[in-house]
């Protein structure tokens, strides 16, 4: 599996599909999605880009528990994360959270290689049907980098993203 990371550029327009439904169900629906997602955070934990999360234990489960619901719903499962959203569409709300946070490339690839970690562990899920789950993550998240390395901060607008 390649789980190839490509380059955030500021200001690009990002096309990204939301993941295939196939894949929600080949992780195991509400119940897999949790695992995957749970063991993702416990890497987070562990990883560059730990400061960036809440250190109190209760805090940190609310995340995980509205992060699991975010992924089950956008890869086509029940509309579980829908109150979450306050009525805006689910990904534009997804940039705009990401905007309380300093975000660089750099971190964004902290949090990709963590990913692949935890999808690397992940058992009879078709390659196929990873890559394309993988696919939506590396470009959508070009969209949550606001913090440039020339110093400057970029926060992309929803009209960016293009939904192919
Ligand atoms: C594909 C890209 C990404 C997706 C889909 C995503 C998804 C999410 C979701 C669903 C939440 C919980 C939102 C809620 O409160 O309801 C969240 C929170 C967060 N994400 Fe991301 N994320 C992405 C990329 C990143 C990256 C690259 C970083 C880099 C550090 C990051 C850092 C955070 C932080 C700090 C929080 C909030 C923690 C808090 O509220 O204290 N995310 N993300």
């Amino acid at each position: 599996m390649s789980m190839e990371i490509t380059e955030v550029k500021k200001g690009e327009a990002v096309h990204f599909q939301n993941p295939a439904k196939e894949f929600y169900k080949a992780v195991g629906e509400e119940e897999g999605m949790r695992t995957l997602m749970y063991n993702f955070y416990d890497k987070i934990y562990e990883s560059d880009i730990a400061n960036f999360f809440p250190q109190d234990e209760e805090e940190f489960e609310a995340i995980k528990v509205k992060n699991t619901k975010f992924f089950i719903q956008i890869c086509g499962g029940p509309k579980v994360y829908e109150d979450e959203a306050q009525g805006m569409e689910l990904n534009e709300y997804m940039i705009r959270i990401h905007d309380d946070f300093s975000i660089t490339e750099k971190s964004r690839i902290e949090w990709l290689g963590t990913m692949r970690e935890a999808l690397q562990e992940l058992e009879d899920v078709n390659e196929k049907l990873i890559e394309d789950f993988w696919s939506y993550l590396d470009n959508f998240s070009k969209l949550t980098v606001n913090s440039f390395s020339d110093g400057s901060t970029y926060y992309a607008a929803y009209t960016q993203a293009k939904e192919d």
